[in-house]
């Protein structure tokens, strides 16, 4: 297949951009599964921008920036910011209905904002933007979507046929060099046709969401392997800051939990209407971490629960929604007032069991404030990317408000240059005559291996291992634990992987444990508390060692 942009995921950031991309070009969305299964579909807070008479800018910068740990970019988080009401409207425009009152947009709060400014569609914003930008492209020509499409690998220098344009050994020899590489596509595994295909794109942008599934407990769902960041360092892109994974303080306590099922969210603006975190005696605790008690951001909160559980032995925390009146939470949080009934836990009457869980990766593939990254015509957009706008820890309901910025500086970079973005190594070539230069997808010499069990094994080690040692509350010894079990695990399932044909579940597992070994090389290079990351052995913050991101690319 050949089109001008291919765009790899149909979350918020995917699908925004291909609506603004499709005004210049062919696009081609690819999905690994339903088009609305993502990230984007669940989010319940909504987006936070600056609307309300009271609030200004310079008050959702401070926010940001506090919330962050002083690891913000400040260019970014200012560009984010101010561009934040017209991203908002455009969505309105585009069709997605948000929550007003008197025909005004009700904005809610959530932890860490001094202020209100919480756009949201009840308490399924996410799905309603996905549902609005869905119908849109539905009905756009110029776009097409391609569902049980999985991405595998970028397509670069090295998927060249020999001695056409190979780049020589001298000149991969530099990090400077070999992330100076271009990017001209994808692999990718059709599914219902077992089957990998090559597609030529002028450019291509990595959209394709999170990470929480390498975690055992998290709110993200199935899709949300890691594949971007993978796949990202593989073809040689700067990854930053990995280290940094939020964990949502609040998400539903249930005993049972199967492989690759996301917990439910009780969303943030629970709390922000009103209701307040207890022990399981109906004891407050927050105001012994954080003066603004169950509002301080997510990282103070998340330790705290943490905290209180293992020092009383408890397996979780409650959150009562008392204060917030039976009324106005059946209104507001329609969503969660019918899930936790229909497992038997009336939110009008009794206190919400809740622990915290792996939420969102404020790290990623490093892109600069046009949304490129370090690779030749490929850009990252949305929770995939490292932008500088979340530094040590993301500020609540910002990152909706990321994807759609960067969705639109990307179309902006791609409008103006147009003509000229096209790979160096195809002058004079038009794209049908590249298509032949890149090398077929070869898999000779591997074989079906149906061994459903020793992926499904390997998924849940890897799960296990994070949960355990790479979580809120870390240290030297279970970080190197971590790693070296991680690391072993990569050496024998990229063994197994140059032996197997592909299928989906052994993509992801692939992806999986590069990601695991990703997010435990950031951290072991941390050696100091800061935002999301918490070491015992280092619990001060250190500015003159660490006050930067940290960096990885592929050896
Ligand atoms: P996603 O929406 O996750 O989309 C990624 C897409 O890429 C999917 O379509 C996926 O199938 C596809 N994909 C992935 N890998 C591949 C592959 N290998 N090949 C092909 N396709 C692939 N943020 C807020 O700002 N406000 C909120 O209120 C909020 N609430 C949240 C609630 C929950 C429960 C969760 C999980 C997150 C929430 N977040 C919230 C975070 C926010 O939803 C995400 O950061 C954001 O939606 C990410 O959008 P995205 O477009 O980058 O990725
Ligand atoms: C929530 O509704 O609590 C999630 C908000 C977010 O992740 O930004």
């Amino acid at each position: 297949m050949i089109t001008d942009f291919l765009i790899v995921g149909s979350g918020i950031a995917g699908l925004s951009l291909a609506l603004k991309l499709s005004t210049l070009g062919k696009v081609l969305i690819i999905t690994k599964k339903r088009k609305a299964e993502s990230n984007t579909n669940y989010a319940q807070g909504g987006i936070a921008s600056v609307l309300a008479p009271d609030d200004n800018f310079d008050l959702h910068i401070q926010d940001t920036m506090s919330c962050g740990g002083d690891l913000c970019h400040l260019d970014a988080v200012e560009k984010i910011v101010r561009e934040g009401p017209t991203r908002i409207y455009e969505l309105i425009d585009i069709g997605v209905k948000f929550t007003q009152k008197n025909g005004h947009l009700l904005l809610g709060k959530e932890g860490g904002h001094t202020k209100s400014r919480i756009v949201h569609a009840k308490d399924l914003t996410g799905k309603e933007i996905e549902r609005a930008l869905l119908h849109e492209i539905s009905i756009n020509k110029n776009i097409e979507v391609k569902e049980y499409y999985f991405a595998i690998d970028l397509l670069t220098e090295r998927n060249l046929k020999k001695n056409k344009h190979k780049l020589g050994k001298s000149y991969r020899h530099t990090i400077e060099n070999r992330t100076k590489n271009a990017c001209y596509g994808l692999y990718a595994y059709n599914v219902k046709a077992k089957k990998v295909e090559k597609i030529i794109a002028r450019n291509t942008i990595l959209a394709t969401g999170g990470l929480g599934q390498v975690y055992l407990h998290t709110t993200n769902p199935a899709i949300a392997t890691g594949d971007g960041f993978a796949m990202g360092y593989r073809a040689g892109c700067l990854v930053e800051n990995m280290e940094f994974v939020q964990f949502h303080p609040t998400s539903l306590y249930e005993t049972v939990i199967d492989d690759d099922t996301q917990v439910f969210l009780i969303s943030e603006a629970v709390r922000g209407a009103g209701a307040v975190l207890k022990t399981k005696d109906g004891k407050e605790f927050m105001h012994k971490y954080d003066k603004r008690k169950s509002l301080a951001p997510r990282d103070i909160v998340a330790r705290a629960i943490d905290n209180e559980m293992k020092k009383r032995g408890d397996k979780c925390v409650y959150l009562d929604t008392s204060p917030i009146g039976a009324e106005k939470l059946k209104k507001e949080f329609p969503n969660i007032y019918k899930t936790c009934l229909s497992k038997g836990i009336d939110i009008t009457k009794e206190m919400i069991p809740v622990v915290p869980a792996a939420h969102y990766a404020c790290g990623g593939i490093k892109v600069d404030l046009e949304g490129r990254t370090s690779l030749k015509n490929l850009f990252a957009c949305g929770e995939v990317s490292m932008t500088g706008l979340h530094g040590a820890n993301r500020l609540a309901s910002n990152s909706l408000l990321e994807a759609v910025v960067f969705s639109d500086a990307i179309y902006k970079y791609i409008k103006k240059n147009i003509l000229t973005i096209f790979p160096k190594v195809s002058k004079g070539k038009d794209l049908k005559n590249f298509y032949s230069d890149v090398l077929d997808w070869n898999d000779k010499g591997t074989i079906n291996a149906d061994e459903w069990v020793l992926i499904s094994h390997d998924k849940r080690e890897i799960k296990e291992i994070m949960n355990d040692y790479v979580g809120i509350v870390r240290n030297t010894v279970r970080l190197q634990r971590a790693f070296r079990r991680i690391k072993m695990m990569r050496e024998e399932i990229k063994e197994y992987y140059k032996r197997t044909k592909v299928t989906v579940e052994l993509l992801e597992l692939r992806n999986m444990v590069l990601t695991a070994y990703m997010i435990i090389e950031s951290a072991m290079k941390r050696k100091e508390s800061r935002g999301l990351h918490y070491m015992l052995d280092y619990p001060k913050r250190n500015d003159n060692k660490f006050k930067k991101d940290t960096r990885l690319v592929k050896h």
